[in-house]
Parts: structure tokens; C-alpha cells; sequence
């Protein structure tokens, strides 16, 4: 049976809708747009016949995970054998993710793909970062993330975590809470971060002190940033109700439900107020991550030492690894974002979780938490078109 929550309709009253998941991201039912997910099948006959290889490559490197699928992704092919990356400053996360760090994440993960991709066909991939200079701290410019030149390198060896590209998707529904992660499962997982400078930890079966720890620190992060109006509010702005807005957009938070598409078509699901923290639209979606939590038999991190623009990209790239060699196991992730987060109001998790992840010293970072398990399997997300990406 499908899990109901509550969602608040204009003029205070709420009504039943599907799950609508942490951060604010949908679990989808079936249903979506095909050409929404048509990235899932794998680069069109064009492309395949294509003597550049270049857009071969980015139609499995817009696969990547992106916070929120912003898919804050530009490349530029001006120059031959060469991509330059650079970030949609329009794609940002300001409420939540306040220093870009997330989305610098989402970079790196996206340059391991392309990396993966580039392997496959047998051509070194050579990946400059930040080649006009890496931004500050705080803020993101139009300077170029990467310039990626390729050329052929018979010395270039094929990974085996390019086969889960398409198989590779962030699952939000419960997991098997009887079906512990394996220790060769964690072992694959830890292999995976071995090509990047961060430290994998990870806690599981037969330790359920430590699991109480991890559910308590991720249920309080996740109530704060739904209680929290301005960062509801930006999950709010990229919630995509409904086929025909999915088919619009392609990108963001998806939420496929009758009940809500026919309220929201009447004017009557407001989007355009957060809802109080007492309401049931939140009370009823706090407890409803809790249970997810309870049922997830493992969680995940990765800690970088210092937290330089470059280091983010790593680890996006070692994250990508991890959910690729997640997925060549079976086992699902889902990233618990909210208590990595740089907003004041998450300065108590944000402080927990370090402690708990033993990323006490100056500027050690905890750049991912996720929770890992078995799950049955979920639906992809939306992806733009390859010449969105685009810039010639
Ligand atoms: C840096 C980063 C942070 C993320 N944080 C969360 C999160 O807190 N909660 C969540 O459900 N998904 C999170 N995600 C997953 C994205 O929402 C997901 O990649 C996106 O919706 C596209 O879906 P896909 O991974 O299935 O392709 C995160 C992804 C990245 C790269």
C-alpha cells in the first residue's frame, strides 16, 4: 500500500498526497514523462554515430547525481578535443546550501562520470580544475570549473563502475531493515573512494548504538530544515507537480500524485507559504523520514581533511564512486544533506555529526553522510536534454 502523507492546501485545511520525501524531494510513483527520463536509455543513435565523441560523454555525464537535480551543468565545446565545465549561477541553492559546497559536489560527481565515460572509449580524459583560478569560500563565479582535454591513450584502462551509470539512482523509499549491508558490500564501497584523498567511514550491523546515533542526528536536522521557512521554501520553488511540469522542466524535485495535480490545477495546493511546524503537512512528513530511518540498517560518510574548492570536487567524484559501486552491489543510498549543511539554525547537527564522524580538527569536513540498504527499486529522475547542456 502506498505510504499517504499530508500536504497543506490554500486556506489552512490538508489533504492526502504520496510521500512527499526529505528534502523535499518526491518519491515518485510511476507515471513520469518518458522523454523526462529518456537520458536513462543511454546516448540516442545521433550521438552513438557521432565522430565527436564529446556529447557520447556528457549524455552519461548529465547522469550524475546533482543536490536538489539542479543540474547546474554547462559545457562549453568551443575549443576541439576539449570541454570546459563551468556552473549555472541561475542553479544555486542560496537557503541551503549557502557556501555552494554541495554544488560544487555535484561538479565532482559529474567530472567522475565523465572521466568513467571517457575511459570506456579509450581516451584520456586530462581535468584541470578551477584553470582560470578557484573561487573563494563564499561564492561562485562564471570562472571555468574544469577544462577537460581528451585524447586517445591506449595506456587508458576501463573501470567497471562505468556499467552502473545507468543503473545508478538516489532511492528515498524505506529499506529492508532485516537485511543487514554485507562487510564485502562496505569493502566495495571503501575500494571506491581509494583513487581520492577522503577518509570512508561507515557504521552497521550489530552496532546499534552507533545506528540510534546516526537516526537521531538526521531526524533532528531533517525537522529543522522543514520547520526552517526560507529552506522549505527553496525545495518548494523546485517542486515539480505533476507530468506536463516534470515534461517542462525536466530538472528538481518531482511529485506525481492525482490528488495534488488536480488541487494544485484548481489553485488550491499552495506552494507559496511555508507551512507552519505544527502543521500535519510537516509533523506528518517528519515522522514519516523518521520510519525511513528506522528502517535503514547502515549509514555512510566521507571526511576530507580541509575544505579548498578542489577538495569538494573530489569528493562529489569519490561520492559518485561510492553510489556506482553501491549500486554494482544491489544496495541503494539516499544522502542525508541537511546536517552537512552551513545555515545557522543546523549548528547543533552540523556540530553532532562531525563529533560523530570524527571530524573534530580544523577544517576536517564531513562532505557526505548517506544511508545505505536494500530497497526495491525506484524510478529515475528527470534529466534536461543533452543540447541544454550545451554551450557550442
Ligand atoms: C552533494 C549532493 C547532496 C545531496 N543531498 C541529498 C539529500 O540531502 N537528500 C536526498 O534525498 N538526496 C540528495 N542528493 C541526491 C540528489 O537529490 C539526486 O542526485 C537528484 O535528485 C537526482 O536523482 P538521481 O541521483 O536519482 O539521479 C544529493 C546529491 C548530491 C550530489
Amino acid at each position: 500500500m502506498q505510504r499517504r502523507n499530508f500536504i497543506r492546501i490554500a486556506g489552512g485545511g490538508v489533504v492526502a498526497a504520496a510521500t512527499l520525501s526529505t528534502s523535499g524531494l518526491a518519491a515518485c510513483s510511476s507515471g513520469l514523462p518518458p522523454e523526462a527520463i529518456e537520458a536513462w536509455q543511454g546516448p540516442g543513435r545521433d550521438v552513438a554515430a557521432d565522430p565527436d565523441v564529446r556529447r557520447w560523454l556528457l549524455s552519461h555525464a548529465i547522469l550524475a547525481p546533482h543536490s536538489h537535480n539542479l543540474q547546474s551543468w554547462i559545457a562549453d565545446l568551443g575549443t576541439p578535443g576539449q570541454i570546459t565545465l563551468r556552473c549555472d549561477l541561475q542553479r544555486l541553492l542560496p537557503q541551503t546550501d549557502p557556501l555552494s559546497r554541495q554544488i560544487m559536489m555535484s561538479h565532482g560527481t559529474f567530472l567522475e562520470l565523465l572521466d568513467l565515460s571517457a575511459r570506456e572509449r579509450g581516451l584520456r580524459a586530462d581535468i584541470a580544475l578551477f584553470p582560470e583560478g578557484q573561487f573563494g569560500p563564499e561564492k561562485l563565479d562564471n570562472r571555468a570549473v574544469a577544462r577537460i582535454r581528451l585524447s586517445p591513450d591506449v595506456a587508458v584502462r576501463k573501470d567497471p563502475l562505468f556499467a552502473q551509470i545507468l543503473r545508478r539512482h538516489t532511492n528515498r523509499n524505506a529499506y529492508d531493515p532485516k537485511r543487514a549491508v554485507p562487510p564485502e558490500a562496505w569493502q566495495a564501497m571503501r575500494a571506491a573512494v581509494q583513487a581520492h584523498a577522503l577518509r570512508f567511514g561507515f557504521v552497521g550491523a550489530g552496532q546499534a548504538e552507533g545506528l540510534a546515533v546516526h537516526r537521531r542526528i538526521a531526524a533532528e536536522a531533517w525537522r529543522i530544515e522543514l520547520t526552517t521557512p526560507r529552506t522549505v521554501m527553496e525545495s518548494y520553488k523546485v517542486l515539480r507537480v505533476g507530468a506536463a511540469e516534470i515534461a517542462a522542466h525536466r530538472d528538481g524535485l518531482t511529485l506525481l500524485d492525482p490528488t495534488v495535480e488536480l488541487l494544485d490545477r484548481v489553485g488550491l495546493f499552495d506552494r507559496s507559504n511555508a507551512p507552519a511546524p505544527d502543521d500535519y503537512a510537516s509533523t506528518s512528513q517528519i515522522k514519516d523520514f523518521a520510519k525511513k530511518l528506522d528502517s535503514t540498517p547502515g549509514f555512510l560518510w566521507l571526511v576530507s581533511e580541509g575544505n579548498e574548492r578542489v577538495t569538494q570536487i573530489n569528493a562529489g567524484r569519490a561520492y559518485a564512486r561510492v553510489q556506482l559501486a553501491a549500486t554494482a552491489q544491489g544496495l541503494s543510498l539516499q544522502p542525508l544533506s541537511q546536517a552537512l549543511q552551513e545555515y545557522a539554525e543546523q549548528a547543533q547537527p552540523y556540530a553532532d555529526i562531525h563529533a560523530l564522524c570524527g571530524a573534530t580538527r580544523a577544517g576536517q569536513t564531513v562532505q557526505m553522510w548517506a544511508r545505505v540498504g536494500y530497497a526495491p527499486p525506484v524510478e529515475p529522475a528527470p534529466r534536461r536534454r543533452l543540447q541544454d547542456f550545451i554551450h557550442a
